[in-house]
């Protein structure tokens, strides 16, 4: 039977009030509706854990998409709906969205499979996921508010420390969890429980990644790419042999490790420095884990993962031109000419070329780039051009651009005046040059 705890105190600590308001009224909204609601899986592991996780699933024992419409209707928001999967996502005017699905009582029908008797809605869905961890659910409904629903050790898993999967055809239903355990136990420092690491052994043994969509793969790679520390996550996967059963040419290095370092390091510089939600982080550490395989090779990888055509040409540029800008790169060169060889890259690429060198003062010259120089603007505008009776034309475009250059290589002042002074010259020069 289900060990049952009130979580109100921890939710009330750790949600923002509108949070806690919100998801008390999906609460008193089910009653109305004649239907059972729980928050489930990761929001409430990483409620437990302390972890700050805003990613709200909402499981209804009956019908979530009409449910959800309701919701929507009631709270002004936007409401997808997936008939076919009876799931719904809710989009709040303030753009906070929730996802909704329906309990599923379908269950996965395999040999040694748990035995299906009559049991809550809930409890079979709870029953199809990956780790006990991610098993439990929190009960929204007004007189349970709180309650804590846990049927299968989740608690104690989380307090242990342990990821562990629930029935043994845990990783042949889906070896895709073989990669989902080695992330979370990376990512919250848990180790897997004995079974679960030993029947992990053997579906890697027994190459059941040749079973799945390379695509899942690849969603899964991705998402060990954007955590925190994917170096670590890697680690294991070599250590289990998981690397080299998806990647059998990538040898797991010295080399690459000090790159996936370096690469860590350069993306929490840019992140610290630049909130741009564009950048694919995730693909610089795919490049690292690809360079130095032949095109072929590579080739073959993606299409085996069914890599998307857009990322396939973010990672080919990186690939390609990482390695052809740090030659580029050199002391000879002025910065304005740094400048403009650098320019002509995707951020992806010069983040990747940043973290590829091992050289520091080309490092630099790239994030100084990415800081600073092409955010360089002189102080003298079009107008003033024309003020000093210049007339508009694709002169304008040069001689601003040649003191932006000026600038970058700290050959004339900020000053308006002085800059000024400097298109004078500059015009002079041509003036003469013109004559000649
Ligand atoms: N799930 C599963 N098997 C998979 C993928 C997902 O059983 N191959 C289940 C997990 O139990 C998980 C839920 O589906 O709790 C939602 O998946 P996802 O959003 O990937 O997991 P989160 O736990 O939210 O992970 P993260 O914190 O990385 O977002």
């Amino acid at each position: 039977s289900p060990k049952y705890k009130n979580i109100v105190q921890k939710l009330k600590e750790s949600l923002p009030k509108d949070l806690l308001d919100l998801i008390k009224k999906i609460g008193e909204f089910a009653d109305e509706f004649g239907v059972n609601a729980y928050i489930v899986g990761g929001f409430v592991r990483d409620l437990i854990l302390g972890r700050k996780n805003f990613d709200v699933d909402i499981v209804i024992e009956g019908d979530a998409t009409e449910f959800a419409k309701k919701v929507a209707k009631k709270a002004n928001a936007k409401v997808h709906t997936f008939e076919r999967f009876k799931t719904a996502t809710v989009v709040f005017p303030d753009g906070f969205r929730i996802d909704f699905a329906s309990a599923r009582t379908e269950v996965y029908k395999a040999p040694g499979a748990l035995p299906e008797v009559d049991m809550a809605p809930l409890k079979k869905d709870l029953m199809r996921r990956d780790f006990t961890i991610n098993t439990l659910a929190i009960k929204l409904n007004k007189k349970e508010f709180g309650k804590l629903i846990d049927f299968f050790g989740g608690l104690r898993d989380i307090k242990d420390r342990k990821i562990r999967i629930l029935h043994s055809l845990s990783f042949v239903e889906d070896p895709t969890r073989i990669l989902r355990a080695l992330r979370f136990a990376t990512r919250y420092r848990f180790e897997l429980g004995k079974h679960t690491e030993k029947l992990l052994k053997i579906a890697v043994q027994r190459k059941l990644f040749k079973t799945v969509e390379g695509q899942r793969i690849y969603h899964e790679l991705k998402q060990i790419f954007l955590e925190d520390n994917p170096l670590r996550v890697v680690n294991k996967l070599a250590y289990y042999k998981v690397l080299s059963s998806i990647f059998p040419t990538i040898v797991w290095d010295k080399k690459k490790k000090d790159l996936f370092e370096r690469i860590r390091k350069v993306i929490i510089w840019h992140k610290l420095n630049f909130q741009e939600k564009e950048i694919r982080y995730d693909l610089l550490y795919f490049g690292a884990l690809l360079i130095g395989q032949s095109f072929q090779k590579i080739d073959t990888y993606l299409d085996n993962l069914s890599v998307p055509e857009k990322d396939r040409e973010i990672l080919k540029e990186i690939l390609l031109k990482a390695s052809y800008l740090l030659k580029e790169v050199n002391k000879e060169r002025k910065n304005s000419e740094i400048y403009k060889l650098v320019s002509r890259f995707k951020e992806e690429v010069l983040l990747f070329a940043a973290s590829l060198t091992e050289e520091e003062w080309k490092r630099e010259k790239i994030l100084e780039y990415l800081k600073s120089w092409r955010f360089t603007k002189p102080a003298v505008t079009g107008d003033n051009l024309k003020a000093i009776g210049l007339k508009p034309g694709p002169i304008f475009r040069e001689i601003l651009n040649e003191l932006k250059y000026r600038l970058i290589d700290k050959e004339i002042p900020e000053d308006k005046e002085k800059q000024l002074d400097f298109v004078k010259f500059l015009i002079k020069e041509e003036e003469k040059y013109a004559k000649r």
